[in-house]
């Protein structure tokens, strides 16, 4: 847990922040929060944007978790940024993002590490154009020995598509004797993730209202809360990620179990 949430930021001394600090508990902030960044779109049009404006809006929104992320404590943050099912949309708005990513990820990266922000990427990455995964290879590449922050982003992901890939690369190791059917179990599959190694998410947020999963994190999803809210995603910020941490912090948390 950080040492002081209350530091490091003007919100905190508005009288909403100081009440929601209040209902804070700092030793019950999860471990693993992952968002699913939804309504650019509706935000863009509501402000009578093209897209593309909404989802630069989303990346200033998505500085502001990290921070308030970094503030709180929190360890691994998740983030959905495009899914295997986003490669439909227009071509112009497709391209528009893959810029996007770019021109984000160079102008952020300084300050990245300087906030000791470990970044990763999971997804598949072969549709990639070449200058995107070059500039998250070197992001991950420069950040992965910080540590205050892991940065998880998902692109081109999508949950099944990583499940299936755990299953071919069981399919493989068996095929090749170096593993027996008999132990294919859910440690082998969890192992063969994109994100093996890290904490299952104990809080999924979603913005824009949309009550579903959209093909994100379905396998690491099985116990986390969820908390949507109707907030769009560029207006996200502090206030919304602490009104999600205090409702999560409200919750029992049984795993199947009894109270
Ligand atoms: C989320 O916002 C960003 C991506 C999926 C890339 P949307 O672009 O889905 O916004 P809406 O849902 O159309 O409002
Ligand atoms: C989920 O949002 C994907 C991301 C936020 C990157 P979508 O906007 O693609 O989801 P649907 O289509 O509403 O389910
Ligand atoms: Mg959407």
């Amino acid at each position: 847990v950080a040492a002081d949430p209350t530091s490091g930021s003007a919100f905190f001394a508005t009288d909403r922040g100081r009440e929601l600090i209040a209902h804070l508990d700092p030793a019950r902030i999860p471990s693993h929060v992952a968002v699913i960044m939804d309504g650019n779109g509706r935000w863009a049009r509501m402000h009578g944007l093209p897209r593309l404006a909404g989802h630069r809006a989303g990346a200033e929104a998505l500085r502001e978790l990290i921070t308030a992320a970094i503030e709180l404590g929190i360890g691994v943050l998740t983030v959905f940024s495009f899914s295997s099912e986003n490669w439909t949309r227009p071509r112009e708005e497709v391209q528009g993002l893959m810029g996007l990513f770019v021109e984000v990820l160079t102008r952020e990266l300084d300050n990245l590490e300087r906030l000791g922000v470990r970044v990763r990427l999971i997804g598949r990455t072969d549709s990639m154009p070449a200058p995107t995964l070059q500039a998250f290879l070197r992001a991950q590449e420069r950040t992965e020995h910080l540590r205050t922050l892991t940065l998880v982003i998902a692109l081109d992901y999508g949950g099944r598509a990583e499940i299936a890939d755990a299953a071919a690369s069981i399919a493989h190791d068996v095929a090749d004797g170096r593993l027996s059917p008999d132990a294919v179990d859910e440690d082998a599959v969890a192992s063969r993730l994109y994100a093996a190694g890290l904490p299952d998410p104990d809080l999924i947020i979603r913005t824009s209202g949309e009550m579903r999963l959209s093909n994100f994190l379905l396998w690491q999803s099985a116990y986390s809360e969820i908390h949507v809210t109707p907030v769009l995603w560029p207006d996200f910020d502090r206030q919304t990620l602490l009104e999600a941490v205090i409702d999560y912090q409200s919750r029992e948390r049984r795993f199947g179990g009894t109270s």
